[in-house]
């Protein structure tokens, strides 16, 4: 057994997750032992001074300069150690390799959209070489976001109007789980997101010919998999209800009025409309906050939407 590994945390998967793991399990057996110490400390003194009678009476003491300097200097000397500890994996956490890959992180409600160097654009989904430094460049769209990778023992804001840093390299293969840490509304706890660790010929091809899911499931599948990995599901229901946008159920076929008074009908191009434009088809009733899929869906996954909403009934 590694003492020095975190059990409170998923297993470390990006190189400085050890030395976070390492100071804060130092600190949490620290705290122990003197939690269990002072206890007994505690309990030998009020044993050893209680008071034995009525009639007892106990020494006015004022101070003990010996002890008093014992208890601030030691301490100071643990304090001043776990700074300099944790100041040596700050800066190493902190100041990204200069070969690193750079990757663009654009958070809006409530996705998060990642942007390759080459420009491939993915929503939700990161890819990322094994073992390869990586450096996140984040900003946000709209309020304020949090980047929270809980395996990488990694946390950064993502701000609307200035750009904000992570990097780590990954050392674990394997899918790694992405939340939102700062309350940012309604679909704050749907604002999910995966790191998919690949090995470096699974990068290349990701790079070249898109997910491989992407490119083999059937249309409908597809869709139901966009609509609730890439943020549909944060405002469309598919039970009826009525959530930011309308919801899915039984909306194939449907006509009704746009917000500029023109008829229309929920039909395989007025989706695709939707998805790409969505400005252009705000209905009556309905709040123009759906955000533009323009470059973020490939075309296959839009058609999947549309054999997804037709399926919904
Ligand atoms: Cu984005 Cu919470």
């Amino acid at each position: 057994m590694n003492w020095f590994q975190n059990w409170m945390l998923p297993k470390a998967a990006a190189t400085h997750a050890g030395d976070v793991d390492g100071l804060y399990m130092f600190i949490v057996y620290l705290t122990i032992f003197f939690f269990f110490f002072n206890g007994a400390l505690i309990l030998y003194a009020v044993r050893k001074w209680r008071r034995r009678s009525a009639k007892e009476v106990t020494p006015h003491i004022t101070h003990n300069t010996k002890m008093e300097l014992i208890w601030s200097i030691i301490p100071l000397f643990v304090v001043m150690g776990i700074f300099f500890w944790g100041f040596k994996g700050y800066v190493k956490a902190w100041v990204p390799p200069n070969d690193s890959m750079e990757i663009v992180v654009t958070a809006k409600k409530w996705v998060w959209q990642f942007e390759y160097p080459d420009g491939t654009r993915t929503l939700n989904d990161l890819h990322v070489p094994l073992n390869k430094p990586v450096k996140l460049v984040m900003h946000s769209e709209d309020v304020i976001h949090s980047f929270f990778v809980p395996s990488f023992r990694l946390k950064r804001d993502v701000i609307p109007g200035r750009y904000t840093e992570l990097w780590f390299t990954p050392t674990e293969p394997g899918v790694q789980q992405v939340f939102c840490a700062e309350y940012c509304g309604k679909g704050h706890s749907d604002m999910l997101a995966r790191i998919f660790v690949d090995t470096p010929e699974q990068y290349e091809t990701f790079l070249r010919e898109g997910d491989e899911q992407v490119r083999k499931m059937p249309l409908k599948d597809l869709g139901k998999l966009v609509y609730e990995n890439k943020g549909c599901a944060t405002c469309h229901s598919l039970d009826g209800t009525r959530g930011q946008g309308p919801s899915w159920k039984g909306i194939w076929g449907e006509t009704g009025k746009g917000a500029d008074g023109k008829p229309y009908t929920v039909d395989a191009n007025y989706i695709r409309q939707s998805v790409l434009q969505p400005q252009a088809v705000v209905v009556q009733g309905f709040e123009p906050i759906m955000p533009t899929f323009q470059g973020l869906l490939r075309e296959r996954e839009i058609l999947g939407v549309i054999e997804f909403i037709k399926s919904v009934k």
